[in-house]
């Protein structure tokens, strides 16, 4: 069955499925099928593909266009999961108007929702215009890699009271504005258990502890696809290792005559 914003905001308000909800990343067609298969629940086309797929140290230098290339070849991959999408840096930042035309854009290409980063007033405030012209939007606090140059690196976060108070209340700001999801990243367990207690819309934490009402990692680092992991990511497959193996075979077999037989 297809899963929708509703069905995802019912979960957490019915208790039903009694489950938590799972979500992968996604940065093509074939990622985006094979997660779909899988059975997530919702695909998130991430700005982390910036640095998986578009070989870029951060997520910053992703661009509005190079994130519609993506989108539009996971909404081709994924039948059943809810498909949302990262807004790039500066693609929601300058104005309201840029917010609504960037959103609209991922809607256009079959998106159902998108994701946007951070829980201060002016991201509050783009979040509740968006879902008042009928945008649905998944919030993010926490670590969020598109202030890594304010944040001093990939670090966790809410490890001081005063840190703590400020995440929770950004969460619940954000619920206030109308989004249907927050995902909790790089944060201690019991900060992510707190919001989680806190909020009538589900939290979906990553490297957030076990308390959250759903969980992401980034597909490249579950599947042994990505030279770095984060120290919270755990790696299901190794796929690299068998993909290098498979393409020297290709090789060596081309050069000794073996291929083609
Ligand atoms: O960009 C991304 O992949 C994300 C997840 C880490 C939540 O935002």
């Amino acid at each position: 069955m297809a899963v929708s914003v509703d069905h995802i905001l019912r979960w957490k308000q019915t208790g039903q499925p009694a489950q938590p909800i799972t979500m992968l990343t996604a940065w093509d067609v074939m990622s985006a099928q094979i997660v779909d298969a899988a059975g997530a629940d919702i695909v998130l086309v991430g700005d982390s593909l910036a640095m998986v797929a578009l070989g870029y140290d951060t997520t910053l230098p992703l661009t509005l266009d190079e994130m519609l290339i993506c989108a539009r070849a996971v909404r081709r991959g994924v039948k059943n999961a809810l498909v949302v999408v990262d807004l790039p840096f500066l693609s929601y930042q300058t104005s309201g108007s840029d917010a609504i035309r960037a959103a609209g854009q991922m809607l256009k290409l079959g998106a159902q929702a998108v994701k946007l980063e951070g829980g201060h007033g002016e991201v509050v405030e783009t979040v509740r215009r968006l879902v008042q012209w009928g945008i649905p939007v998944m919030g993010h606090v926490g670590l969020t890699p598109q202030s890594v140059n304010q944040l001093g690196g990939f670090r966790q976060q809410g490890k001081t009271e005063a840190e703590s108070d400020r995440i929770l209340a950004e969460a619940k700001a954000l619920e206030r504005a109308g989004a249907f999801a927050i995902v909790l990243e790089h944060i201690p367990a019991e900060l992510a258990r707190d919001i989680t207690k806190a909020l009538s819309i589900p939290t979906i934490g990553i490297g957030a502890g076990v308390h959250c009402d759903g969980q992401v990692l980034v597909t490249a680092d579950v599947l042994g696809l990505s030279v770095w992991q984060p120290p919270f990511a755990k790696v299901y497959a190794n796929l690299r290792q068998q993909a290098v193996a498979a393409a020297r075979e290709f090789c060596e077999e081309v050069r000794s005559g073996e291929f083609p037989g």
